[in-house]
């Protein structure tokens, strides 16, 4: 099916369930660059052969402005100019160091997107935000540019390591929490062999995330309000994510279960949705537990970008489905921090 949504930033064309086949079509080879990871290429590397193909180290550490500064000179050699398009190829850190690329590479130039990973496919590769590292302090440059189109192909799934199944499933439980119960209920009885095993199910599933997620933006391109909701689990997260150097997916489930504590206490989520929450992270076979230093943590959250003056703007569920934003101290973190810290659930 294809689609297209209007952002404010610029329109982007879904190519959904798509075959990785059109690319040829929709991106010529001499007006086109992929970017892609190291990994991929070697996967996947014979499909692109014929573009010019620039492949940056895998994994979040190439997150960087170094990165940046490195595809800039390669791209300037290829004398890539404003009426190309850079093509992201691969998971998450591709999509957004390509789209940040993008955004300042001769002031701004077109930029599309082929997910490979479960998590770019639901999440990253959707809405424009962008972004890159510095030392410890997640996505601190950005822009919010919306690529000109997105391709799908689930078959890029099939050599997708457990693991990484594992941290897309952490944002499509974080979609259900904040504004889907239906599909919460969905992933109860479900486990991951049911959408990896049935095509069709995996597909509606992404699809429903794309929604949600492009509905929301929609609303609130700039994140002023709304769009802060898809946060849930990401201010814990990032800063676990960041010092205990665990994958994204990883780590927004176990800031989502803090989020959850903090609800508790702040706007009185029912105690029965904790259980039940851990046991869906367990299935998903995501991690529930960590051990941490609590001060490294509050100090990491004081550098966050959703700081609001003495407090930060955190993601509550009011309900599953409900997410709302509720400004908390450093003090109420802290107590939910300690909470998380000293509980049993695995
Ligand atoms: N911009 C946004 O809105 C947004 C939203 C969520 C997450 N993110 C960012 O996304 C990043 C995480 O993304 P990710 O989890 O996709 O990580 P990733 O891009 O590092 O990919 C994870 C691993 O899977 C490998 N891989 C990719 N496709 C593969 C395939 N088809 N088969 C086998 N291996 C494959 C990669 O080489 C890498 O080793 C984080 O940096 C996070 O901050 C951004």
């Amino acid at each position: 099916m294809r689609y297209t949504v209007a952002f404010p930033a610029g329109n982007t064309e879904y190519f959904s369930n798509s075959d990785y086949s059109q690319l040829l079509q929709i991106a010529p080879i001499a007006s086109s660059v992929i970017i892609t990871d190291e990994n991929v290429n070697q996967l996947y590397g014979h499909l692109f052969q014929d573009y010019k193909t620039l492949i940056i180290e895998s994994g979040e550490k190439s997150k960087t402005w170094e990165t940046i500064q490195l595809l800039a000179e390669k791209l300037a050699g290829f004398e890539v100019h404003k009426g190309m398009k850079l093509i992201g190829i691969g998971g998450g850190m591709v999509t957004d160091v390509v789209g940040f690329l993008a955004s300042v590479y001769m002031r701004g130039m077109k930029f599309a997107f082929v997910p490979t990973t479960l998590l770019a496919m639901v999440d990253a590769a959707i809405g424009g935000k962008n972004g890159i590292n510095v030392h410890q302090f997640k996505n601190m440059l950005g822009s919010i540019r919306q690529p000109e189109f997105i391709l799908y192909d689930q078959s890029f799934l099939e050599t997708l390591p457990d693991v990484e199944w594992s941290n897309g499933f952490a944002e499509i439980i974080k979609y259900a929490c904040i504004g889907d119960a239906a599909m919460f209920e969905e992933l109860v009885i479900s486990t991951q062999i049911t959408f990896k095993t049935r095509a069709s199910n995996l597909t509606s599933l992404i699809n429903k995330c794309v929604q949600q997620k492009n509905s929301i933006v929609l609303a609130d391109e700039q994140e002023k309000g709304l769009r802060k909701t898809l946060n849930f689990g990401h201010t814990a997260g990032h800063a676990f994510e960041t010092l205990y150097h665990l994958k994204h997916g990883q780590a927004v489930a176990l800031g989502m279960i803090v989020a959850l504590i903090a609800s508790e206490k702040a706007v009185n989520v029912s105690t029965d949705i904790r259980p039940k929450f851990v046991e869906l992270l367990k299935q998903y076979s995501l991690p529930v537990s960590l051990k941490f230093d609590v001060d490294k943590v509050i100090n990491t959250i004081h550098l966050d970008k959703k700081r609001n003056g003495g407090k930060i703007d955190f993601i509550l569920l009011e309900s599953i489905g409900n997410a709302v934003i509720h400004p908390l101290s450093f003090e109420e973190i802290r107590n939910a921090l300690q909470i998380f810290a000293h509980g049993s659930y695995s």
